[in-house]
């Protein structure tokens, strides 16, 4: 079998150090997956999917049943990354008991190999109820869009000595409970190098530091699909333009009446 494996990622961390940083991307989509797959280490599911795919406001009204059907759907396109599904919000918080009804169902129903759920010291339990029966799951500190309410909004966190803290026993907590992986996103640089340092296992950034073990990014952000992004986003490239580029070409052949064209069109029989 060719797709990488929890323990093979976990590996790339050696003996507190990753010679070459991991790589992850989101994909809600199968054809999605299959292009992004052979560039990737892992592919995750994102919860995001709810902004990006249903124009929701926040991450809040994503459902277990959306979190599967893209998670099947990523999973049918790939062969070679690691697929970790975002466990959603309400699916997971009440117990360790409803944590593992949702994310076996995860695992069931879409056949990925890990969960990513946010929190820190408060999802330890959690966390390490499912490790031990057998769901990998990764953890995911710092700013946690699910929490934007309590939070206030998307701004970058640790910017005082009591958040910086928190964050660093945030990432440990998770770490000790055996996740096999921590996303740190949107912190203050210092915080993610010194997490990095401190846990064994590998740190993903996304708003904190090229010094973490491995970088992942929303696709549709570094494609260049949306205006107005976070500071962390690079826009790679700018399919907003080519998109709305060729449908106003697209438009234009149908009102002049030169698509389809005759490459396009099945000619009369000549019998
Ligand atoms: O939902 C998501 O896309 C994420 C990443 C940004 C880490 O959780
Ligand atoms: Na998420």
């Amino acid at each position: 079998m060719k797709r990488l494996t929890v323990p093979k990622i976990m590996r790339r961390k050696f003996e507190g150090k990753t010679e070459e940083p991991l790589v992850m991307l989101t994909a809600y989509t199968a054809r999605q997956a299959q292009l992004l797959d052979p560039h990737c280490d892992m592919l995750l599911v994102g919860d995001s999917l709810g902004q990006v795919i249903y124009g929701l406001p926040s991450t809040l009204p994503v459902t277990l049943d959306m979190m599967i059907a893209h998670g099947a759907a990523v999973v049918r396109g790939s062969y070679h990354s690691l697929v970790i599904v975002d466990m959603p919000f309400g699916s997971y918080e009440a117990s360790p008991q409803q944590a593992f009804e949702s994310a076996s169902r995860i695992m069931a129903e879409t056949g990925a190999a890990a969960v990513k759920l946010e929190g820190g010291q408060a999802m330890a339990e959690t966390i390490a109820f499912l490790s031990a029966r057998g769901i990998p799951v990764m953890g995911h500190v710092g700013l946690t869009p699910q929490a934007v309410n309590a939070l206030g909004g998307y701004m970058a966190r640790g910017r005082n000595e009591a958040e910086e803290a928190k964050i660093i026993a945030d990432g440990v907590a998770v770490a000790e409970a055996g996740a096999f992986g921590v996303v740190i996103e949107g912190v203050v640089e210092d915080i993610a190098i010194a997490l990095t340092e401190k846990v064994a296992i590998p740190t993903i950034g996304i708003g904190a530091s090229a010094q973490c073990d491995g970088q992942v990014l929303v696709t549709e952000d570094m494609l260049g699909m949306f205006e107005r992004v976070p500071r962390f986003v690079k826009r790679y490239n700018d399919i907003a333009t080519i998109i709305s580029d060729t449908a106003a070409t697209y438009a234009r052949e149908v009102r002049e009446r030169s698509f389809p064209g005759d490459e396009q069109i099945y000619p009369a029989r000549k019998d």
